[in-house]
């Protein structure tokens, strides 16, 4: 059996007083439900008080990024064994924003994916095409790319203790969210490749969509049967709208 999740993804949101009314209606709205694994990725300034609050609760946290390397001279860069000072489960890595604001390549994505699973830190690994790749119809050679710098750098094994996020660039932020047959058609091909390389890797691994998913399109995404679960972006800001997406996964 897959593990089901969902992930809040804040991005650069928040500050102390909101994130406190929203975690508090969050874990009150989630409470008692076990057969999901909810979490949510905060900016780095937020994880002591993100712990203190999800302490002892059924919703874990984790960081958005992290740097590739162990400790030095990399002035404003957070390392893996920072993040598991605040007992982060979760990272996430490879995310399109981190790709094409700030450069980050395939390779260096899976350096990151590496740091992360040295520290036992579950990465969270963000593939996805953008508008012009999907209408060049090069969208499963871009997914490929992504996937194998990850894999021929750790292995396929390394995806037993990774979670990937399908997250087709034209869909986040923008309101326009890939159709459940659009994001199951790149889940199972995802999946059908790792397949080829490792089954039981392949049957077991969670993949995550992410775009533009609202309490209303949520249920028909996860009735695909190659995914697993959602990253959220806009909607885990909002109390109701995250525990609706997380409730539309748990039923
Ligand atoms: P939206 O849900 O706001 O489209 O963002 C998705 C995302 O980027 C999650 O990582």
């Amino acid at each position: 059996m897959r593990k089901k999740m969902v992930a809040g993804n804040w991005k650069m949101h928040g500050n102390l007083v909101e994130n406190k009314q929203l975690l508090d209606a969050i874990v009150t709205g989630l409470n008692g439900l076990y057969k999901v694994n909810f979490f949510v990725c905060v900016p780095y300034p937020y994880l002591p008080s993100v712990q203190s609050i999800l302490q002892n609760t059924n919703i874990a946290w984790g960081a958005q990024n992290l740097s590739q390397f162990e400790r030095g001279a990399y002035t404003g860069e957070i390392s893996a064994s920072m993040l598991n000072d605040f007992e982060c489960r979760y990272v996430i890595v490879g995310h399109s924003e981190r790709r094409s604001l700030f450069g980050e390549d395939s390779q260096i994505v899976a350096e990151k994916y590496q740091a992360a699973q040295r520290a036992g830190i579950t990465p969270i690994l963000c593939v996805g095409e953008s508008l012009e790749q999907r209408e060049a119809g090069t969208t499963e050679q871009v997914i490929e790319e992504q996937l194998a710098t990850v894999i021929k750098l750790a292995g396929v094994e390394s995806l037993a203790k990774a979670i990937v996020a399908y997250e087709p660039v034209w869909a986040i932020g923008t309101g326009r969210t890939a159709s459940p047959e659009q994001a199951q058609d790149v889940h199972s091909f995802i999946r059908e490749g790792i397949a080829k390389q490792n089954v039981n890797i392949a049957k077991s691994l969670t993949i995550l969509y992410g775009g533009s998913v609202k309490a209303s399109n949520a249920s028909a995404l996860f009735d695909m049967s190659d995914i697993d679960g959602g990253l959220i972006g806009g909607a885990s800001l909002v109390a109701n709208d995250f525990v609706a997406i997380c409730r539309a996964l748990h039923q």
